[in-house]
């Protein structure tokens, strides 16, 4: 493969939106962020020159890192923040994935501003599984918040309330034509020619919800998510949660004219929340040519509305493996680990010997609730530090009743913890994820896993039954994904094969679920040969201030 290099500078930069200006931080002055490139098989180095006020990382969402945890980038699991005035270089290769993954920062909530798309085209030699589009287009759907995000967050956290939601989406930047906060118009234009077919490389970067996108009068073919190819879905709109990447065939097919493109919230996390602006972030998507047209472009009459979770359903029920020749299935058959994890918000943890029954809120897998560690697991686990994590915690697929009594269990039960689960090498593992979320209404949780992909082969409303729901598993065709959403108060069954040693880090990827704690991590051992080995660290790993005991980097 080809080698390529990109210079990152992280730096705070003056946008205006929605009639504020204030800084923000980006990448090389761009918002959304550059864009990655490169075909399957390429390496690319990205050297990151932290010019802001403050340590962060980057990650490389979706993309597998094989034996190469050190580039992947989450603060804390991975490696410490890179801090202001140095610099990191990370090497990402591209073994595995094809299609639109993306890299957002992997460091307090940065990601809101600090993202992009990133482009793998199909390897050197090889063509895509469906005709080669004539134009290519990427559209990155964000969030926008008012004030300094990082003082909100921080503010919230320390109370234990639900920070403020965004104030609108963005389409590329922008919220369009139809945001009633800010009498200023800034639309995103896309401008196509009649009858030719483009790939649309859609990016979700939405930080606190999950949302609907549709464009007016045109069907949308998704051919691949997250980075891997599915079996065409001919949809008027998808559902996308944060972290999802989708490749869309659209076909400029209507009567030239001016049409929307909009996306809405599907569900966040308090649909009452004072303030909240619930106009479409809208941009235009223009046929090029001379034609007379409507002022007015048409909006999408089939966006879902919030809450619509049938038409969510629907949409993702949808979602098969393209399971070709070229692209086959290898989802693992016979099961060395069975996880069973519960995915749940609490409003009180336990530290030590101390619990505070205080109303904060906080969330958690199988009732522990993340705690930061003050080195990272990885440099923990390389240098044998002890005292650092403990065992993530087993429970049985049947631990609890789905009912009152579980909701006070969860409260009764739920510490403040760091652990890990730790794999061997080539282990194949069922994970059931439960959703409870009696607390505050219900949700779905995006949960996303670093390292690999895992095939999605069941998921349900309710309790999982240990008994029947594994009858009806997909073992055929499953969609290969990085991120699934676990249904609001519903199951979902993954499964993937451990094969890449290393520490890998999931999460809800609803930004405040992660600070509030959804997070666990996987460490994944080293196999018998070097292969099936973890790297040694690169030169120039950041140090962790809170650290203080010399380890040898
Ligand atoms: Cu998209 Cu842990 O991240
Ligand atoms: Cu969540």
């Amino acid at each position: 493969g080809t080698v390529h290099h990109y210079d990152f500078i992280v730096k705070e930069t003056e946008v205006t939106r929605l009639c504020e200006t204030k800084p923000i931080m980006t990448v090389n002055d761009s918002f959304p962020g550059p864009v990655i490139r490169a075909r399957r098989g390429d390496t690319v180095y990205v050297n990151m020159h932290n010019q802001g006020d403050y340590g962060l990382t980057l990650h490389w969402h979706g993309v597998r890192q094989p034996g190469n945890p050190w580039s992947d980038g989450p603060e804390h699991i991975t490696q410490c923040a890179i801090k202001p005035s140095t610099n990191f270089t990370y090497e990402i290769n591209f073994t595995e994935e094809e299609g639109t993954v993306w890299w957002h920062a992997h460091s307090d909530w940065t990601r809101a501003t600090v993202h992009g798309a990133i482009v793998v085209l199909p390897a050197e030699g090889t063509t895509y599984p469906f005709p080669e589009p004539d134009g290519e287009e990427i559209i990155v759907l964000g969030s926008w918040y008012e004030g300094n995000l990082n003082q909100i967050v921080n503010d919230a956290l320390a109370q234990g309330q639900i920070p403020p939601l965004s104030v609108s989406y963005l389409i590329n930047g922008y919220p369009g034509d139809l945001a009633v906060a800010c009498p200023i118009r800034q639309t995103y234009r896309w401008v196509v020619e009649y009858g030719k077919t483009y790939l649309i490389r859609l990016v979700t970067a939405v930080v606190d919800a999950e949302v609907f996108f549709a464009i007016a009068r045109h069907n949308l073919t998704i051919v691949a998510m997250d980075g891997a190819y599915i079996k065409p879905i001919i949809t008027p709109f998808i559902t996308a949660s944060p972290g999802r990447t989708m490749d869309i065939l659209f076909t400029a097919d209507q009567t030239p004219g001016l049409y929307y493109m909009a996306t809405r919230e599907h569900q966040s996390e308090d649909a009452t929340v004072t303030g909240f602006d619930h106009s479409n972030a809208t941009a235009i998507l223009e046929y090029a040519g001379n034609y007379s047209s409507s002022v007015q472009p048409l909006f999408p009459g089939n966006l879902p509305v919030y809450r619509d979770f049938k038409a969510s359903d629907i949409f993702l029920e949808q979602i098969r493996s393209l399971a070709s020749k070229d692209h086959p299935v290898d989802v693992p058959l016979d099961i060395t680990t069975r996880m069973f994890v519960v995915v749940s918000m609490n409003t009180m943890a336990c530290n030590n010997d101390t619990c505070l029954r205080d109303e904060k809120v906080v969330s958690s897998l199988n009732n522990i609730s993340w705690l930061d560690p003050p080195v990272d697991i990885l440099k923990a686990y390389y240098w044998n530090i002890s005292g650092i994590y403990g065992d993530f915690p087993d429970y049985p697929p049947t631990w609890y009743n789905f009912t009152a009594d579980y909701f006070e269990e969860s409260f009764s039960t739920t510490w403040k913890g760091t652990t890990v689960k730790v794999l061997n090498f080539n282990e194949t593992v069922e994970l059931i994820f439960q959703g409870t979320d009696l607390l505050l209404g219900s949700m779905n949780h995006p949960i996303h896993l670093h390292g690999q992909s895992f095939y999605v082969i069941g998921f349900g409303t309710g309790n999982f039954n240990n008994e029947t729901d594994p009858l009806s598993f997909n073992l055929v065709d499953p969609p290969k994904l990085n991120t699934y959403s676990v249904p609001k108060n519903g199951w979902a069954a993954i499964r993937f094969r451990a094969d890449n040693p290393g520490v890998w880090f999931f999460h809800c990827h609803l930004e405040h679920h992660q600070s509030w704690g959804m997070d666990g991590v996987f460490i994944v051992l080293n196999g018998t040969t070097e292969e099936t080995s973890m790297r040694p660290p690169p030169p120039g790993m950041p140090s962790c201030p809170s650290w203080t005991t010399t380890i040898p980097i």
